[in-house]
Order: structure tokens, then sequence, then C-alpha cells
């Protein structure tokens, strides 16, 4: 298809072409208000690819996008997507992608409503590894939230990867607003300084990381606000609601949900190891349990096995 004619970016033919790319569209699998994402494929080597195009206007999410294209580029990790390419179509910036199997977290909780701890745990390690890797080159995340976690389906079983570096940051760098004089970021898991515009650190994406945690465990968003404004006033003021069904679980979560990022988790590092201490902690109790499903009626065995053999010395006396 030729330049002169317009393309509607969000609503490419299956088949289309990416130019100077041999990448072919095949199907729409996700639109937002700004980008569109197409499931495609190379047709040289025919492996399936992820063609994501910005649709946005404005020239300030234009450039997002772009820094979006330009780090994943630097970023090599195993629990973020692969880059492959970037270019413009009609003056909307686009990047490819290597082609992810699976669902986003966000599909998995609507279909399932909550994961059991160790159902998180996969989840959780991979995400921590990324967000890890990504803070030790001193770059912020500042979107962690369900649909931006994507669960690979992979031939040994499932692999999280964290996807969406659109916000990403330098550390400690300058509040950012909208043309609308908005914070950015999703409110539902936005950390208190970032509701308020201030400098974030690794502490933020560690409580939006909390916020994640909660949802998946307790199945409910951790604030609903009736609008933007009512879920940033209640990350401000308003105290998280224990999970009751996972009283151990929820300490560890609620600490990482600290209003004031001094009395949080310093680091992704500590909230994953007391993560896995109660892990650990419960792994042990269930096996003790397991255990005791057995130890008992062995005991009540013996028991009865001592009593009629001590019957038997007593009546031959
Ligand atoms: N590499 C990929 N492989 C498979 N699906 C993808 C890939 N990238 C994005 N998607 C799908 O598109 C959705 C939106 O992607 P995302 O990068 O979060 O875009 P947006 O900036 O519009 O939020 C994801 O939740 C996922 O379902
Ligand atoms: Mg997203």
């Amino acid at each position: 298809m030729s330049e002169a004619s317009p393309l509607k970016l969000e609503d490419l033919p299956a088949g289309w072409t990416v130019p100077g790319h041999e990448i072919l569209v095949i199907d729409r699998v996700s639109r937002t208000r700004q980008a569109v994402v197409y499931k495609a494929r190379q047709s040289s080597t025919g492996r399936l690819m992820a063609l994501k195009i910005s649709l946005a206007v404005d020239v300030d999410d234009v450039g997002r996008f772009k820094r979006e294209a330009e780090l994943l580029q630097q970023l090599e990790h195993p629990n973020i997507g692969s880059f492959y390419g970037a270019g413009v179509l009609q003056s909307h910036p686009y990047m490819i992608m290597e082609w992810l199997e699976g669902e986003s977290l966000s599909e998995v909780l609507s279909r399932k409503g909550t994961l059991t701890p160790e159902e998180l745990s996969v989840v959780f390690s991979g995400v921590c590894d990324a967000l890890q890797y990504a803070h030790s080159r001193d770059l912020i995340h500042r979107d962690i939230k369900p649909s931006n976690i994507f669960i690979e389906r992979t031939g040994e079983g499932s692999k999280a990867r964290l996807m969406d570096f659109g916000m990403a940051k330098p550390i400690n760098t300058n509040l950012e607003l909208t043309p609308a004089g908005f914070v950015l970021g999703s409110p539902a898991y936005m950390s208190p300084e970032q509701c308020t515009g201030q400098k974030l650190d690794c502490r933020s994406d560690v409580y939006s990381l909390s916020c994640v945690l909660y949802e998946c465990l307790s199945g409910r968003k951790l604030f609903i606000g009736e609008s933007n404004m009512d879920a940033m006033y209640k990350h401000l003021h308003e105290q998280p609601i224990p999970i009751a069904e996972r009283p151990a679980f929820s300490k560890v979560i609620l600490r990482g949900l600290e209003k004031s990022p001094d009395s949080r988790y310093q680091k992704v590092a500590d909230l994953r190891r007391a993560w896995e201490r109660e892990i650990t902690k419960s792994r042990f109790l269930a096996s003790l349990r397991a255990q005791s499903v057995l130890i008992i009626p062995v005991a009540v065995f013996v028991v009865v096995v001592v009593v009629f053999y001590l019957v038997g010395l007593y009546q031959k006396q």
C-alpha cells in the first residue's frame, strides 16, 4: 500500500505489510487511546512478532513512545520482551517486538478472580527479576499494573514478562505533567509520591507492585475511586484493608503499601525476601499438615497393636 493512501493505523487489514520490513499483519490484539498492538509474522522467517503503533497525536505522548522503543533496544532481560525494530508510519512511530504467547495478568485476574500465593510467586519472581534489572540501571518503570504484566506460556510452564516501558524514567527525574496539568500514571496503582508529582525512586515501583500483589491475592483493587482524583486521594490518605484470608502475606504487602517511602521496603529485593520467607513458612506448614494426615493413622495403629499385645500378655498370665 502506498504512503499516498492514508491508512487507518488502528484498523490495519490482515496481510498488510510494514514498509521496509517483511512483517505481515495477522490480527489486532489490543487497542488503547495511546497505541494499537497487532500480531504479525515475519515473512522471511515465519516468526511471529508484535507490532505496536503509537496512536498519539500529542508531541509528549509521541516522545514517550519513541523513548519506550529506545529503552527496549537497550534492555536485554529474559523477563522483558525483546525488541526487533522501529520506524514511523504516517508520522506515527511504531516498534516490532518478539511475539509472546499467553495473556496479560489482568486477563488472568478477570478469568480466575484471585491467585494463590504459590501461583502468584511465579509471576512475582519474574516481575521482580525484570524490575531489579531496570532499577540496577537507574530506571523506574512507573506503570506497574496487571495489564502491563504478561504471563507467557512456554514449553516449561509460564513466565512473567514486564511490558510497556512507555512511562519509564531515570530515577529522581522531575515531575512530569500531561498537557491538562495531571500527573502521569494509572491511578489505581500510583504511589502517594507519584500522585503528588514528586521525584520518584525505586520505592514508587515497590508500592505499585504491592498494589498488584494485593489485587491478585484478595481479588479486589486496593482502592476504588469514583474518579481518578478520588483514587489518588485514597492512596494519599486512606489506610488499606488487610486481606483477612491471608494474614501473613497481607502483612508483607501492607508494608510495601506504606504511605511514606521511608517506611516501605527500600528495594524490590527486600519485598521479595519478605514474600519468599512467607512462602517457605506456608510450604513448611503444608508439609506438616500432609505428614499429620499419615502420622495420626499410623500412631493409632501402633497404639492398637501395643494394647492388643499387652492384653494378650495379661491373659496368658
Ligand atoms: N510482544 C507482545 N506479544 C503478545 N502480546 C502483546 C505484546 N505486546 C503487547 N501485547 C498485548 O497488547 C497489550 C497492550 O500492550 P502494551 O505494551 O501494554 O500497550 P499500551 O501502551 O497500549 O498499554 C498487552 O496487554 C498484551 O495483551
Ligand atoms: Mg499497557
